[in-house]
C-alpha cells in the first residue's frame, strides 16, 4: 500500500496537512495498521532532501500530538515517509513520480488532494497521463468540491473522466467523527427514538457548531469562501441529512446516499423573497475571547478591505416532507464565537394537558441534546418531581451520556478512521458526486438571494453568540436558542 499526499504550495504544507493528516497517519502507524513496506510519499513544490522533510514531520507532530511521541512507532514512520518536488500546476516532473512509484504497481495507491479544488482535475488528469493510475488506484479530495453548483460538476466531471466514482472519496471530516456517526446508532438502534422521530413529537430541530477561532492564518483562503461554503454546504447539511434522513435499507453506502439524497432535494429553496426572513449573515469585529482581546475579521486580512465575506450564518431550513413538514431545522455556525461546540438539540413538543396546579410550574418540553465536541455524549431532559412532601414541584434534570465517562478509549481523530476507510475500499462515510451537487444547488438559492437583496455580513463583535439577528430568526417563531455545552 502507498499513501501519496499530494499537496502544499510554494510555501510548503496546507495546514490540514500538519494539524490532521501527518498526526493522524502517525496514530495508524503506533496502531501497527500498515504494512511493512506501505510509503508515504509527499509531494510538494519544494526542494525538500528527505531528511530535512522528515525533521519537518517530526516537529509537526511534536506541535500537534498530546503528549510524548512513541519512539519505536516513530522510528517505522520515519523509514516511510519520502517527499517528492511537484508543481501540479505544470506538465512537467510526472515522470519523476512514476519512478518514485515503480515497482509498486500492484499496490494500493492512494492519491490525497489538499490543494485547491480547481486543481482537481487537472491533477487527476496529469496523474492518468503519467501512468500513475493503476487498479487499485483512489483519489481522495478535500471539501469544499467547487464553489458553487456549476464549479462542483466540472470537477465532479474532470476527476471523474479519470477515477471511476466509487474510487473517489470526498472528504468531509464530519462524517469520521465518532459522535456523527453515533448518530446513526442512536436513531437506527433504539426502538424508542423512531416512532418519536418526526413532526407529530418534535418542535424543532437546531444544529450550532460553533468555534472560537478566527480566521487567522487562513483569512486570505477564507475570504474566497465564508461560512456558508466552508462550513453549510457540507458539515452542516450532512448533519442535517443524518437527523433527518429516513432509515436506509442498510448500511451500505448506496442505501445511505440515497436517503440524504432525498432529504437534500426536500430542502426548501430559499429565494430573494424569503432571504431576510430565513437567513443572518454576519461578520466578526475585535472583541475578547477567554480574557484577551482578539481583532477582527477584516483587521486579519492584512490589509484594509471592505470585505463582504460572512464568518457566520444561521438559516431556518424547512425539509418538506411528510415527516418534517412545519418543524424547522435551525442551523448556526461562526468563527470566533463565546466557545468551541458543536452539538443538535432535537426540542420535543410541549405535553398536550398539564395535571399540575400552576404552583407545581410549567412542565418544560423534553430535549435531547446531542454533543458531537466537546464531551461527545448525548443529554436527554426529563421532567421529575423535586422530593420533599408537602409539594409538587416540577423540575426537569438530564439523563446524560458522556461517552468519555463511559469509554476509557482514546478516540481515533475523524482522519485517522476516514483514512483507514480510504485504504479499506469503503466509501460511506464519504460525499457521493449527487450529495455535494444537490447540497450546492440548494447554497446557490442562498448566494443568489443575498446578492439579489444586497444582504452583506453585518458586524457582530468577537465572543459573543454571532449576530443578534440570529435571535430574532428564532424569536420570531416563538423559540429561542439553546445555550451550547463549551
Ligand atoms: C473545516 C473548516 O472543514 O472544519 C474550518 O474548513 C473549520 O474552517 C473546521 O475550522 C472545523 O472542524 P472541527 O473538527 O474543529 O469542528
Amino acid at each position: 500500500m502507498v499513501v501519496v499526499p499530494l499537496g502544499g504550495g510554494e510555501q510548503g504544507f496546507a495546514a490540514t496537512d500538519l494539524r490532521k493528516l501527518l498526526p493522524a497517519l502517525f496514530h495508524r502507524e503506533v496502531d501497527c495498521q500498515f504494512s511493512t513496506d506501505s510509503r508515504i510519499i509527499a509531494s510538494s513544490r519544494k526542494d525538500l532532501p528527505r531528511e530535512d522533510f522528515v525533521a519537518f514531520v517530526r516537529q509537526a507532530l511534536e506541535e500537534h500530538l498530546p503528549g510524548d511521541i512513541d519512539a519505536e512507532a516513530w522510528g517505522r514512520f520515519a523509514e516511510r515517509l519520502h517527499h517528492h518536488r511537484q508543481d501540479v500546476t505544470s506538465d512537467t516532473g510526472w515522470d519523476s513520480l512514476h519512478d518514485t512509484l515503480s515497482g509498486d504497481d500492484d499496490r494500493i495507491r492512494v492519491f490525497y488532494l489538499a490543494m485547491l479544488p480547481s486543481l482537481y482535475g487537472p491533477t487527476a488528469t496529469h496523474l492518468a497521463q503519467a501512468g500513475l493510475v493503476n487498479e487499485g488506484a483512489r483519489i481522495v479530495l478535500e471539501k469544499p468540491v467547487g464553489q458553487d453548483f456549476d464549479s462542483a460538476r466540472r470537477i465532479n466531471d474532470e476527476v471523474g473522466e479519470v477515477f471511476e466514482e466509487s474510487n473517489i472519496y470526498r472528504i468531509d471530516h464530519y462524517l469520521g467523527k465518532e459522535t456523527v456517526q453515533n448518530l446513526m446508532a442512536l436513531r437506527f438502534a433504539n426502538s424508542l427514538v423512531e416512532p418519536l422521530w418526526r413532526r407529530g413529537a418534535i418542535d424543532h430541530v437546531q444544529i450550532t457548531v460553533a468555534e472560537n477561532l478566527g480566521a487567522g492564518e487562513r483569512a486570505a483562503f477564507y475570504d474566497r469562501t465564508g461560512t456558508l461554503r466552508d462550513m453549510v454546504q457540507n458539515h452542516m447539511l450532512q448533519l442535517l441529512c443524518l437527523v433527518a434522513m429516513e432509515a436506509p435499507a442498510s448500511l451500505d453506502h448506496r442505501d445511505i446516499r440515497g436517503e440524504k439524497i432525498k432529504v437534500l432535494r426536500a430542502l426548501r429553496p430559499i429565494t430573494p423573497d424569503s432571504v431576510r426572513q430565513v437567513t443572518v449573515r454576519g461578520q466578526y469585529t475585535s472583541g475578547a475571547i477567554d480574557g484577551k482581546v482578539v481583532p477582527g475579521y477584516r483587521e486579519e486580512l492584512g490589509e484594509e478591505r471592505d470585505s463582504e465575506t460572512e464568518t457566520f450564518v444561521a438559516i431556518k431550513a424547512e425539509v418538506d416532507n411528510w415527516r418534517w413538514a412545519d418543524t424547522p431545522f435551525y442551523l448556526r455556525s461562526g468563527k470566533r464565537l463565546a466557545g468551541k461546540s458543536s452539538e443538535i438539540v432535537v426540542q420535543f413538543r410541549p405535553i398536550a394537558h398539564s395535571i399540575f396546579r400552576a404552583e407545581s410550574g410549567v412542565p418544560e418540553p423534553n430535549r435531547m441534546t446531542i454533543r458531537l465536541q466537546p464531551d461527545e455524549g448525548v443529554e436527554l431532559s426529563m421532567v421529575t418531581k423535586v422530593p420533599g412532601p408537602g409539594h409538587f414541584k416540577l423540575r426537569a434534570l438530564p439523563l446524560n451520556l458522556s461517552f468519555s465517562d463511559t469509554y476509557d478509549k482514546r478516540y481515533p481523530d475523524a482522519y485517522e478512521r476516514l483514512l483507514m476507510e480510504v485504504l479499506l475500499g469503503a466509501p460511506a462515510l464519504f460525499m457521493h458526486r449527487d450529495e455535494v451537487e444537490s447540497a450546492w444547488n440548494w447554497i446557490d438559492g442562498i448566494i443568489d438571494s443575498w446578492a439579489a437583496r444586497e444582504m452583506t455580513a453585518q458586524p457582530y463583535v468577537s465572543g459573543t453568540w454571532g449576530h443578534t439577528d440570529a435571535v430574532r430568526l428564532l424569536d420570531r417563531d416563538g423559540r429561542e436558542w439553546c445555550q451550547p455545552h463549551v
